[in-house]
């Protein structure tokens, strides 16, 4: 018999494959709210519906290879859910859904949000990338796709949005059903309806990591992220002024207050120094040098990395191809580096 543990049962669970997907339950993000214990299993497994004959034949093969290989002592619980009591519907593949907020705008946000979604995914992990800022949507600008209009498919008898790709990187954005230069004022229902557009009418497959570059501060797109979606975490990008951090204190301590928690992941210091590009040894920190340290002290959240103040950043991204895509380019190593930190903060999340 093998020894009992979480990463040997998900293993086991490896194997046992849901047909009409095509692929074991576990990639496929079926497994959920898994506890083992001294001879005990138990766990959830999301099905878009529960009543077809899949249901009952994955629990049962599920507990079969579970006792083939752990014996026939153990209690096993397995609890068969919908999509939509989990809160999930079509994000039911989608692993970690991440939210990167900031107290306003201009930090920084998008440029981070892009950057990291593409650092994470050059460590082999797949990867999206939801554009949810109303007002100053920029996916489409900063990965050279704003010609592009995405294609709605036929997807369990309703049409949804398929995402666009590159770099690896399935994306949509808010630019790409709206004229972003004529103005708009977003009312709330209509904020609302937007985000769920771009999550839960899109077909987001089987993702490792979603990505959302919310709109800055605090509003209806966050109430309804916190509200009626399973959020891994929020990462907070700030710029080292304190009177960012003002705004950004603000925003963080929405996502703490109590049925909207989103747990907080982290804090990303952008534009944390300026590097000259004739010099490109020097640092100036022209706002103060461990600002961005202090302030997630105050947070109380884990400190994920500086980002400098290059102008290949800013070039690259209107340029449609962000810098991380340079693995040559240190800002590319900055954001590998905090990708990690970021993988890591999931892990223990
Ligand atoms: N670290 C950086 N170095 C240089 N330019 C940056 C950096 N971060 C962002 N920028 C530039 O600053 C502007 C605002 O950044 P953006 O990511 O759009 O902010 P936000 O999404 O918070 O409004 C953009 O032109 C962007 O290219
Ligand atoms: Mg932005």
């Amino acid at each position: 018999m093998t020894q009992l543990s979480k990463q040997a049962v998900i293993d086991t669970l490896k194997e046992v494959i849901y047909f009409p997907k095509g692929d074991n339950i576990v990639n496929l993000g079926m497994l959920d709210a898994l506890e083992v214990s001294d001879g005990k299993i138990s766990f959830r497994l999301v099905f878009p519906k529960l009543d077809e004959p899949p249901v009952r034949i994955v629990g049962s093969t599920a507990e079969k290879m579970l006792r083939e290989r752990f014996g026939n002592d153990i209690s096993i619980e397995i609890v068969p859910i919908t999509e939509k009591e989990k809160g999930l519907g079509p994000l039911a593949g989608v692993r970690n859904i991440i939210a990167v907020v900031s107290g306003k705008g201009g930090v920084g946000k998008s440029t981070v949000a892009a950057n990291l979604a593409i650092a994470i995914s050059k460590k082999g992990l797949s990867v999206g990338l939801i554009d949810a800022d109303i007002y100053g949507p920029s996916v489409p600008v900063m990965f050279g796709v704003v010609d592009e209009m995405p294609e709605a498919r036929e997807r369990n008898g309703k049409p949804s949005i398929v995402p666009i790709e590159r770099y690896g990187i399935k994306l949509l954005s808010i630019g790409f059903f709206v004229d972003v230069t004529k103005p708009l004022v977003w009312r709330g229902p209509m904020a609302t309806s937007a985000l769920n557009q771009l999550l839960g009418d899109a077909d987001w497959g089987v993702l490792d990591y979603l990505v959302i570059d919310m709109p800055p501060g605090t509003g209806d797109i966050q109430l309804t992220l916190a509200q009626s979606y399973s959020v891994t975490g929020a990462i907070v990008v700030t710029t080292p002024q304190k009177v960012a951090f003002a705004d950004v204190h603000r925003a963080a301590n929405m996502f703490k207050q109590e049925k909207l928690t989103i747990p907080l992941l982290g804090l990303i210091e952008n534009m944390a120094y300026f590097v000259p590009s004739d010099l490109p040894d020097r640092k100036y920190y022209i706002f103060g040098r461990s600002n961005g340290e202090r302030f997630s002290e105050v947070l109380g959240v884990p400190f994920l990395g500086q980002i400098p103040i290059v102008d290949q950043i800013a070039a690259s991204g209107d340029a449609g191809s962000p810098i991380a895509l340079d693995d040559n380019h240190p800002v590319a190593k900055a954001f590998a580096d905090v990708a990690e930190k970021v993988i890591e903060s999931v892990k223990n999340s």
